[in-house]
């Protein structure tokens, strides 16, 4: 199998980015951060991202920034639903998978999970997992609710021990989207201190862990976009978790937020030009902007070699 990016992160106290993309523009600006940083970096697409851009493309596009990219890259699946999409990214040349059964009950997130163990494994494939649902910390939800959406560290133990997958995505507070909290924001350090103590070996991933920063909320505002009451997980709270076992960390919503900055502001003052290219170029620096600064918050830069 090649290196695996996050045993690295795991042995040395940082987190890897794991950055969504769904058009060849982000992609490179991407990468074109994680050169500038001299970090290594995870490019990830969703089911629908795949769809989006077309399998036979994506394949194709995997190829060429593997060949260019100046830093460790990993092409991932992100939120693998089923052991056919799972090989299906995997024909398509992403080298880590994500299989996402966590809404299933127990039993079949295990099997399922290790179908998919088995046959990355046997193609030289990282895998993913999910437990815990990432419900994040809604004020009308009860304690005994709350805490059921939380991972049980026993069972992240057992459910690491029975599928054999490479990382496990732990829920502790975070939520997808650009509305994470209403209230005060808040991580569960000590579940994820206590499943690190019990999965010593095993690196952590965060999901739904965009900063969704409120200067970037008023900019978009100022712009027209309706993201009013947007809040996300505070910078501290992603600089603790990186020293921690959390060894990489999903971002989507922060991408699309400066990539729509980019463009957005960009038709404002440039007359509105039919040429895209300024627009996107303009998105495009925005999201290498954001991605630079994440790799300084999870601490990976000069991380490359
Ligand atoms: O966690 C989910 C990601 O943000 C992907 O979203 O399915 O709209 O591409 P998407
Ligand atoms: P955000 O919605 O917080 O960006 O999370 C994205 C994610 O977890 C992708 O898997
Ligand atoms: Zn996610």
């Amino acid at each position: 199998m090649k290196d695996f990016l996050l045993k690295d992160a795991l042995k040395n106290n940082y987190a890897v980015g794991a950055f969504n993309f769904s058009t060849v523009e982000v992609l490179k600006a991407i990468i074109a951060a994680a050169e500038s940083q001299n970090s290594p970096i995870i490019a990830q697409v969703s089911e629908s991202a795949i769809s989006f851009m077309g399998e036979e493309y994506l394949k194709d596009i995997i190829k060429s920034a593997r060949k260019q990219c100046k830093v460790p890259i990993s092409f991932h699946l992100d939120h693998g639903k089923s052991y056919e999409s799972a090989v299906k990214a995997i024909d398509m040349g992403c080298d880590s998978v994500m299989i996402d059964c966590s809404m299933l009950p127990y039993e079949d997130n295990v099997n399922i999970t290790s179908k998919v163990v088995e046959y990355a494994h046997s193609k030289g494939v990282f895998v993913e997992a999910e437990l815990g649902s990432l419900a994040g910390t809604e004020d009308d939800l009860t304690v005994e609710e709350k805490d059921s959406c939380y991972t049980s560290p026993q069972q992240a133990k057992e459910f690491v021990e029975r599928t054999k997958v490479d990382s496990l995505a732990i829920a502790i507070g975070t939520k997808h989207g650009a509305y994470k909290y209403s209230g005060e924001a808040k991580l569960r350090f000590d579940i994820l201190e206590q499943i690190q103590n019990l999965l010593p070996d095993t690196p952590l991933v965060l999901h739904g862990a965009s900063g969704v920063d409120s200067r970037d909320v008023q900019r978009l505002l100022e712009l027209g976009v309706n993201i009013q009451g947007a809040k996300g997980i505070p910078e501290e709270f992603l600089r603790r978790a990186s020293k921690m076992h959390i060894c990489k960390i999903n971002g989507d919503t922060d991408v699309r937020m400066s990539y729509m900055i980019g463009i957005l502001s960009n038709i404002e003052n440039n007359n509105k030009s039919i040429d895209y290219r300024g627009y996107l170029g303009a998105g495009m620096q925005e999201v290498a902007k954001l991605v630079s600064h994440k790799i300084e918050v999870y601490n990976s830069a000069n991380k490359a070699n």
